[in-house]
């Protein structure tokens, strides 16, 4: 569904004419991406991944290289608007993602702008605040409603315009733990439904649902593999200044004091039944 070659991105720093300096935030990103998967992406501060994102629904362009999207080149400007509505994007900050004042109308903003019938907006909107488990709030006004719960309005509004793919950018970074987990849960329900999904986060956890990891540093693709691959890595992982789950944490030290894990156990459920039966 997503074909990155060679993608390069650098930023202009300086303006001054004949003083022009750049920054190469993404450096030679090749992957792929298929259809219906589920992505996480992986980075420390300023790695790059922000900058990726915004490849993939043309809001950045590539200095060199190129990103196909469903057969959609990004800078084949005659197809943006098919191209953005086909990848929808969340981010960190609700608030900033929420324009109406009431949910329901809010929600229907999106297939509004795409000129989508007004007798089918209804349907539409019933449609995507009940994905997101919201329908009960359709007539609430967001203001009210918890980190969680506007975040999934967000999403919401996004799935109204029928994305094949979504791109959540730390979507659970501002959130309590109650709230990325219904965030998540939101998130992985999605994908099980079908749409291509790609999760860029901080939290480790979050990455061990997955399909496939890329871990950028420096705007290069640093290690990618599946969960168990990427997390079993972890002398690799600290050096790119990145932590593993707790429970791969122990494995690998347990490991290297002789036990006999796998190493690749991710999560505590997966933990608690190794070690008892090493018990
Ligand atoms: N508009 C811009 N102009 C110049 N440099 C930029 C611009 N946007 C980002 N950068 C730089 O590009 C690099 C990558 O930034 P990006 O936002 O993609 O990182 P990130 O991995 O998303 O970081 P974070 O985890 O903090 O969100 C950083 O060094 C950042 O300072
Ligand atoms: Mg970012």
């Amino acid at each position: 569904m997503i074909t990155a070659k060679n993608v390069r991105h650098d930023y202009k720093i300086e303006q001054e004419e004949g003083n022009e300096k750049f920054f190469r935030a993404l450096d030679d990103i090749s992957l792929e991406i298929r259809k219906g998967s589920f992505i996480a992406i992986l980075g420390h501060n300023g790695s790059g991944k922000s900058t990726f994102a915004k490849h993939l629904n043309g809001f950045l362009f590539p200095t060199a290289g190129s990103i196909v999207v469903n057969g959609i080149e990004t800078t084949d400007t005659e197809h943006i608007w098919e191209l953005r509505k086909n990848v929808g994007m969340v981010f960190q900050n609700p608030d900033n993602q929420i324009i109406g004042s009431v949910v329901e109308e809010d929600t229907a903003f999106g297939p509004e702008n795409l000129g989508v019938p007004s007798e089918e907006i209804q349907f539409v909107v019933d449609e995507a605040l009940s994905s997101v488990r919201m329908q009960a709030y359709a007539k609430h006004s967001p203001n009210k409603l918890s980190g969680g719960q506007k975040q999934r309005i967000a999403i919401a509004g996004v799935l109204a315009m029928k994305p094949s793919c979504i791109v959540f950018d730390e979507p659970t970074a501002m959130l309590d733990p109650s709230g990325r987990k219904e965030v998540l849960k939101t998130i992985k329900r999605l994908n099980r439904e079908g749409i291509t999904t790609i999760l860029i986060t901080h939290y480790m956890e979050e990455a061990i649902a997955a399909d496939h990891i890329f871990v950028i540093e420096q705007g290069k693709i640093a290690l990618e593999g599946n969960p168990q691959q990427i997390f079993s890595q972890v002398e690799k992982m600290k050096a790119l200044g990145l932590d593993v789950p707790q429970a791969a944490e122990l494995a690998y030290r347990l490991k290297q004091d002789g036990y006999a894990l796998t190493g690749q156990e991710l999560t505590m459920e997966e933990m608690v039944e190794v070690l008892c039966r090493l018990r």
